[in-house]
């Protein structure tokens, strides 16, 4: 049922390598990746991981290759450090290096995802004890603040707790997680996109925004890295609570899918007919519910709500948002949303939406669920 969508994915893939050459690509613009970078962006690791993904559908040798050498590039970023100093390590060096290891058991690849999860140890804050999310230490307006986005960061963590046997990395992710459990999540199961902690005593400040329509509402990507990010956090940790909070997150999401299933940017920016999708946030959601499905009891009733909400979203996403394959359109998926607030990519093609679209495919059509754990 899902083959024809991830055959178009695979072929737009092979064409975008031409386009790409080298660079990696980031947000689009009338259809087109623009200001490509040459592995200096948050975002390069969707790229890697596409290509791992179209590899393991395909076995040829155009997408291996091409894998293989943004690893390399991945494995010289380690050395040259260009935009190295925040959380999405965890982003690049899963999709990349990590998957590397996963696909081909590739010693280099090993090494370097193990050297890439030490530097996002770096970000590992012994004060408030938290893993900061952007900015400097001490930085007076990011020194003590996470953001929910870093759970999916958490997962090269895990692998390197499993890998080296170090507890140091689980520590840090498991303490980690449940502040973003006790703090970002909230009563009613919606969710903070960031908080702010008294850097030096870790004291809780406040909830905020960054990218949603105002401090506390809920920014749908936010509660999608939510969902997924805590099942892994199950998965990993063996904590029911980080389960139960996925659950939750979940239900929440489902509960409130639009007429096409495919959400807004913010649960709560008012719905007028311009009104930004964020198509990003589906499908992330969706493949982090594929992986919450597998850990759910079978009589459990939030199974057949999930289910239909993912056949239901990736239904949509294949039929009414996939380009025309004639036309020189260069993503997956449409109407992605980077930051509505600012205006940066607000309805167009974004390289995580669109890896997040291939994975859920991947799940859905093979069973192959990405690169963020050992299989
Ligand atoms: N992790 C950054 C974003 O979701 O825009």
């Amino acid at each position: 049922m899902w083959a024809k969508a991830i055959e178009q994915a695979v072929e737009q893939t092979r064409r975008n390598i031409g386009r790409f050459g080298e660079q990696f690509p980031h947000v689009s613009k009338n259809g087109r990746y623009y200001e490509l970078n040459s592995n200096s962006d948050w975002t390069d690791g969707f790229w890697s991981g596409i290509l791992w993904l179209c590899y393991e559908y395909t076995g040829e040798d155009v997408f291996q290759d091409t894998a293989i050498r943004t690893v390399e590039s991945f494995r010289q970023r380690l050395q040259d450090k260009p935009s190295l100093d925040h959380h999405d390590i965890g982003f690049l060096y899963s999709l990349s290096a990590k998957a590397g290891w996963i696909v081909e058991q590739n010693e280099e690849a090993r090494h370097t995802a193990l050297e890439s999860a030490d530097i996002l140890m770096n970000r590992w804050r012994e004060g408030p004890q938290l893993i900061q999310a952007w900015g400097r230490e001490n930085d007076p307006e990011n020194g003590g603040r996470i953001i929910i986005d870093c759970l999916m960061n958490l997962p090269l963590l895990y692998w390197a707790y499993e890998q080296t046997g170090e507890v140091k990395y689980a520590e840090a992710a498991r303490i980690h997680a449940e502040k973003s459990r006790r703090f970002l999540v909230r009563g009613d199961d919606s969710s903070y996109h960031t908080f702010y902690f008294d850097p030096v005593t870790g004291d809780a400040v406040r909830g905020g925004t960054h990218q949603g329509y105002r401090d506390g509402s809920t920014w749908t990507r936010g509660q999608a890295w939510g969902i997924y990010g805590f099942v892994l956090a199950y998965r990993a940790l063996k904590n029911s609570e980080f389960l139960e909070t996925s659950k939750r997150m979940a239900k929440y999401f489902a509960d409130r899918l639009p007429a096409d299933y495919v959400v807004y940017w913010d649960f709560d920016a008012p719905q007028i007919p311009e009104t930004k999708r964020d198509s990003s946030a589906s499908a992330i959601a969706s493949a982090g519910m594929l992986e919450l499905m597998q850990h759910l009891e079978p009589h459990d009733p939030l199974k057949k709500q999930l289910s239909d909400a993912v056949v239901n979203t990736m239904t949509s996403l294949s039929q009414n948002y996939t380009p025309d394959p004639a036309s020189d359109e260069q993503g997956f998926i449409r109407r992605g949303s980077y930051s509505v607030r600012s205006g940066a990519s607000p309805d167009d093609y974004t390289i995580w939406g669109d890896y997040y679209y291939l994975e859920s495919l991947m799940r859905l059509e093979k069973g192959i669920p990405g690169y963020w754990y050992s299989r």
